[in-house]
């Protein structure tokens, strides 16, 4: 129990079935004795858990979106990745994308080589891979790619939408031959949801693209399986959570940490830009919602994106946050502050796997309610990177 009688406690209720919010007169009277998941509501309506959690032991989590880069900085962000875990989502926009399955299994090399000698050696770290969908896509790369046990998921980009995606779709009908036999052979597909054309709000590009591109193709090609990557506003929440089950999304800890005025704050913060760009409050809330909801529809995907100190701090600096660093703890923190706690390990190791039709791990990490300084940058090859909220304060570590 903690600084608890500080706070001026106006109700209690517990958060289990079948209490279902049930207001309780005092924190012990829940009569089905779910102690650690009473709540409680203060004056400025902040929740928390009544009993604090100091430990959370988790089975090892996934991360269900990824970007690895080329080249000496690889090895600079594996780091950060494999410290936490087990698998990843590749993304495939290198400056060169990924197109083929030959590729993707060069760069999966490229990224088995760049480990550390006792992860490569003890295999505990395994990057899954995808491939990079251009208008030049066929089905017969389709095939190989389901039938590599390598090759995941395939990666849409709206051409010109983010970094390296000059290659992308300029129009969603062009490539349906090739979404269709991705159905067949159940290979998902993974959807930057964003449209971008100039006359739409940069705001309103994910709603857009739930009108004019998400919503025709679901009902198109009913047996595609999709992951609505990195999604950002209620419309999106709300699309996922009533959609059919094979549409699942993925969620970034900026999105769930960060607002529109994070942009802003006494000037322009380039760390803070991302695509799809960050939203006003009312959207946040809903996306933390979903994230702490225990719907298996909504899972872990940093979209850990990152760029030099330069080409972030340039008069045309590019989109992405660095997450990766602690990722794992900046979830943490949202879960805690939502008294969602228990809710972390099925949002960040369980239901990105059942989406992907892969075991659960089998290992563990744990965290401990410890607070530590994230540095102010971080090596990037010849480089420096500036990690997500860099040089404040860190709620949770990962014990080592
Ligand atoms: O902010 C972003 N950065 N969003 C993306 O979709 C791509 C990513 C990157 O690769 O830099
Ligand atoms: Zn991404």
């Amino acid at each position: 129990m903690t600084a608890l009688l500080e706070l001026e406690i106006l109700t209690y209720f517990c958060t289990q079935a079948p209490c279902h919010k049930q207001k309780l007169t005092h924190p012990e009277h829940c009569i089905f004795k779910h102690f650690g998941y009473v709540q409680f509501q203060t004056k400025d309506s902040a929740y928390d858990t009544l009993k604090r959690v100091e430990t959370l032991t988790l089975t090892k989590p996934d991360d269900m979106h990824l970007h690895l880069r080329e080249g000496d900085v690889m090895r600079d962000v594996l780091a950060d990745s494999t410290r936490q875990f087990a698998r990843v989502i590749v993304m495939p926009n290198l400056k060169s994308p990924v197109v083929s399955t030959e590729q993707a299994l060069d760069y999966r090399r490229s990224i088995i080589e760049s480990l550390s000698e006792d992860i490569q050696a003890r295999g505990e770290f395994n990057p899954l891979m995808t491939l990079y969908l251009t208008e030049k896509m066929t089905v017969d790369e389709i095939t190989k790619a389901s039938q590599s046990a390598y090759v995941h998921a395939v990666k849409y980009y709206p051409a010109g939408a983010t970094t390296n995606s000059d290659s992308g779709v300029t129009a969603i009908d062009k490539v349906y031959p090739v979404l269709e036999a991705m159905a067949e052979q159940n290979l998902p597909l993974l959807m930057h949801g964003e449209v971008t054309d100039t006359d739409v709000d940069v705001f309103d590009r994910e709603a857009i693209f739930i009108e004019k591109i998400l919503s025709p193709l679901m009902e198109n090609i009913p047996d595609l399986r999709i992951v609505f990557e990195h999604i950002t506003t209620k419309d999106a929440v709300d699309y996922v959570r009533e959609g059919s089950d094979r549409l699942a999304a993925t969620i970034t800890p900026q999105h769930l940490l960060l607002n529109r005025n994070a942009l802003f704050v006494g000037g322009i913060r380039p760390h803070h830009y991302c695509l799809p760009v960050l939203k006003a409050e009312e959207h946040r809330r809903a996306v933390v919602d979903a994230a702490t909801s225990g719907s298996p529809k909504f899972f872990l995907g940093t979209d850990s994106a990152p760029h030099s100190r330069e080409a972030k701090e340039s008069a045309c600096g590019c989109a992405g946050v660095y997450s990766a660093h602690n990722a794992i703890e900046l979830y943490a923190e949202v879960f805690e502050k939502t008294a969602c706690l228990h809710k972390l390990e099925a949002f960040a190791s369980h239901y990105g796997a059942d989406f992907y039709g892969l075991p659960r791990n089998k290992g563990t990490i744990t965290l401990e309610k410890n607070q530590w300084q994230i540095p102010d940058y971080l090596p990037f090859g010849e480089s420096k990177i500036i990690p997500f909220r860099a040089g404040e304060p860190c709620h949770w570590k990962m014990k080592q």
